[in-house]
């Protein structure tokens, strides 16, 4: 029996996983190789090995010397102050800031202790020397040594920013690799002044500190809109009726024309329905059409294509920012940073960004700053001080609006009042022992459905009360944990639960709230030290078919009238998480799913239905609980699907403040994730499968073909059948 089960499941998703076809094809990865501080050549291998730093470790990147290709990447576990490679160029060192050397094989990249190093003399190779060389705006001159005469000439870019490596003979080869103020990487590599190699690097300036997406607008909904406002403002209905004729009739002799009057290309364009034949194709009708923007601690605005990858545009704007947020109505991309200071980006043609306002507001240091509505946000400086800030635009009426934030040592809430003003309402503050390290609300998200429906077909009703958020508490001397829920408008608790079980707080901590339940990971030393996911799940009541809220009853959103009945269940995980997010459908139907990022550097999603907290031991499992829609008894590990690695072989090397996000589309049933840091991975996943996008095998000439015969079997049969009826008609006279 329980086999079955795990067949039905394992079917049910095998379906839905990622296959190697797909993989590189629907996702990308930017591998940032970070800001290049020391670069040493590796001749033998015929690679650079660039060198970065990521957190408070080194990056060693390898890269081809031929054509910039990134071969591998490793993480050295201290900072390095400087580098050097050894005239075997077999080895490398590299020095940490307390002095201490380390050797490197630099074919492999692993460290050796078998090669002495203590007497090598460090030539620092971080700080290319430019002795006898000349940089001009066009060109970098080599001198011979005494008569200061040019030997050889690199034509650079006029953009050369820093030379980051250096290499000449002074006869006839000279190698140089350099910035740009555009932000690339140049590599040129010439002998008796002929080029040999060049090639160009783009990588991301910098770590991501902020981001956001910008949807790209369908112009042709646009039109067909105006169309239609057109049509509505005709007296006449005839007129109307003309101006439609006229205008499908213009745009059929339009397509005909394109196609060179031939009824076959129309045809196939028709069945094929690529993007450039039809307006804007269907990627930005199905919304997946979205540009990603981040802002980088090297002060650089970047916009991604999310569907490949590619850069779109890119520009310096010298503000440590602390929050990027894109305005949809007012196609208005806003950019907030450290100082105060502020700039506003017009974006009706989303692929260039014009510069619109620039100014700042007062306050000092913003510590951080989270959009309220689209002109109003809520800021927190460095001194305390909260605020709520208005920026360009009409003042909306805000009515009362109710704010949570949260720090290490509490949760807060406040009220704004209708002018804008900001007063605290209550207040939890943590004892000294204890800290607040995870945090999550419930987000206002369209929902499908007020029950879940049980396999007897009775319906258990969820707790769909909109103003909650749930934290966790850690006593970290204790390894002891507490998960709140609380009411955010009044800071009531509502329910609370702890783990008693070693919490080890260097261990990542999170939680993420769904519709009606939460979920929290962390790890534990006891009974063994294991991953755990809980899943803790509310409902009106636990007795099915019976609701407490009025359905009939509009109800104030304030206003709570219950506390939620709470199920909970604990499961292990085989891998440490370092990071979740939930899932997100446009509608809420699809079925949500948890998008993990784990300590491997894979991604990987596991359906809610898994985590279930009503999933009980099969013993226990009546045969109508069996028909519940993905009902699986209890098993207490959750197993690691390789199906489900949405990262494939890729590895991603994220850094300590990367974020995981889930963005929606048109489509339901697909979702965009991101994984955002030192690196960037996008990728598309489809919680309950593609159920709304035809396979690409669907016969659509079939289907023409037979709706062409129907119609000329009916052609035919009409008379007949006129006159049968005809005949039946004088028979019963
Ligand atoms: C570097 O690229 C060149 C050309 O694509 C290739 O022939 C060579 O094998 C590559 N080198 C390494 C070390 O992969
Ligand atoms: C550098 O530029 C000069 C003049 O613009 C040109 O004559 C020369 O061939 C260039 N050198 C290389 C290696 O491209």
């Amino acid at each position: 029996m329980l086999l079955s089960f795990l067949a039905f499941w394992l079917r049910a998703f095998l379906v839905n996983g990622v296959f190697v076809e797909e993989a590189f094809e629907t996702d990308w990865h930017l591998e940032s190789l970070g800001h290049y501080e020391c670069v040493l050549e590796s001749p033998e291998q015929g690679a650079l090995i660039i060198l970065s730093s990521i957190d408070s470790k080194t990056l060693v990147s390898f890269v081809n010397e031929t054509n910039g290709q990134l071969l591998h990447r490793q993480l050295w576990g201290s900072k390095t102050s400087d580098a050097m490679m050894l005239p075997d160029s077999n080895h490398y060192l590299l020095r940490d800031y307390d002095g201490k050397i380390s050797v490197f094989d630099s074919s492999s990249g692993l460290q050796t202790t078998t090669y002495d190093a203590s007497n090598v003399e460090f030539v620092s190779a971080c700080d290319p020397k430019l002795t006898d060389v000349k940089v001009t705006t066009h060109s970098l001159q080599v001198l011979e040594a005494e008569s200061k005469l040019e030997v050889l000439r690199v034509n650079v870019s006029s953009t050369l920013d820093t030379v980051v490596f250096f290499s000449t003979d002074y006869s006839s080869i000279v190698k140089v690799l350099y910035s740009t103020t555009d932000g690339k990487y140049v590599y040129q590599s010439l002998k008796n002044n002929e080029m040999l190699k060049e090639w160009i690097r783009e990588d991301l300036n910098g770590e991501v500190i902020a981001h956001t997406f910008i949807n790209l607008i369908d112009g042709s909904l646009q039109t067909i809109s105006e169309e239609l406002a057109t049509e509505d403002a005709f007296q006449n209905v005839w007129e109307a009726y003309v101006f439609r004729v006229t205008t499908n009739w213009g745009r059929l002799r339009e397509t005909l024309r394109e196609s060179g009057y031939s009824i076959g290309k129309v045809l196939t364009k028709l069945m094929k329905l690529d993007s450039d034949a039809f307006g804007a194709g269907p990627d930005v009708v199905f919304g997946l059409a979205k540009l990603l923007v981040v802002a980088t601690d090297r002060f650089v605005i970047e916009a991604f294509d999310v569907q490949n990858g590619k850069k779109v545009w890119r520009f310096d704007c010298g503000l440590k920012v602390v929050l990027l947020d894109y305005a949809e109505e007012s196609n208005e991309l806003r950019v907030f940073s450290k100082d105060g200071s502020y700039e506003i980006y017009d974006l009706s043609d989303a692929y260039s960004p014009q510069l619109k306002t620039q100014t700042s507001f007062d306050g000092g240091n913003v510590k951080s700053i989270s959009s309220l509505k689209s002109n109003e946000f809520f800021v927190e400086f460095e001194s305390g001080e909260e605020q709520v800030i208005f920026i360009g635009g009409d003042r909306e009426k805000l009515g009362d609006t109710f704010i949570t934030n949260h720090d290490s040592n509490g949760v807060y809430g406040h009220i704004v009042n209708k002018d804008g003003l900001l007063k605290e309402t209550w207040k939890i503050e943590l004892l000294d022992s204890e800290e607040l390290v995870a945090f999550a609300s419930r987000h206002e998200e369209p929902t499908a459905t007020l029950g879940q429906t049980l396999g007897d077909r009775s319906v258990l009703y969820k707790y769909l009360y909109p103003n909650l958020a749930a934290y966790v508490t850690l006593n970290s001397q204790k390894g002891k944990m507490f998960v709140n829920l609380i009411d955010t408008v009044t800071g009531e608790l509502l329910y609370s639960q702890s783990h008693d079980d070693k919490v080890d707080g260097d261990a990542p901590i999170n939680i993420v709230f769904g519709e009606y339940w939460f979920v929290y990971s962390y790890f534990s030393a006891e009974p063994i030290p294991e991953q755990k996911l809980v899943t803790v799940e509310l409902y009106e009541s636990l007795e099915a078919n019976k609701r407490v809220s009025n359905a009939v009853r509009k109800s104030n959103v304030l206003m709570r009238s219950h506390k939620p009945k709470v199920i909970s269940a604990a499961y292990f995980f085989p891998e440490v998480i370092r990071r979740m997010t939930v899932s997100k459908g446009k509608f809420g139907i699809t079925s949500k799913a948890i998008i993990m990022e784990l300590e491997s550097g894979q991604i990987t999603y596991l359906a809610k239905e898994i985590l279930s907290a009503r999933r009980v031991e099969e013993s226990k499992m009546t045969d109508d609980a069996k028909k519940e829609f993905m009902a699986m008894p209890y098993i207490s590990t959750i197993p690691l699907n390789d199906q489900f690695i949405i990262t494939h072989s890729r590895n991603l090397l994220m850094g300590q403040n990367s974020q995981l996000v889930s963005v929606a589309t048109n489509l339901e049933s697909t979702t965009i994730v991101c994984d955002i840091g030192h690196d960037i991975f996008c990728t598309k996943i489809y919680p309950s499968g593609q159920f709304d996008i035809m396979s690409p095998d669907f016969e659509k000439g079939k289907l023409l073909a037979t709706i062409i015969g129907l119609v000329i079997l009916c052609y035919f049969l009409r008379p007949s059948v006129e006159a049968a009826k005809l005949k039946k008609l004088w028979l019963v006279r």
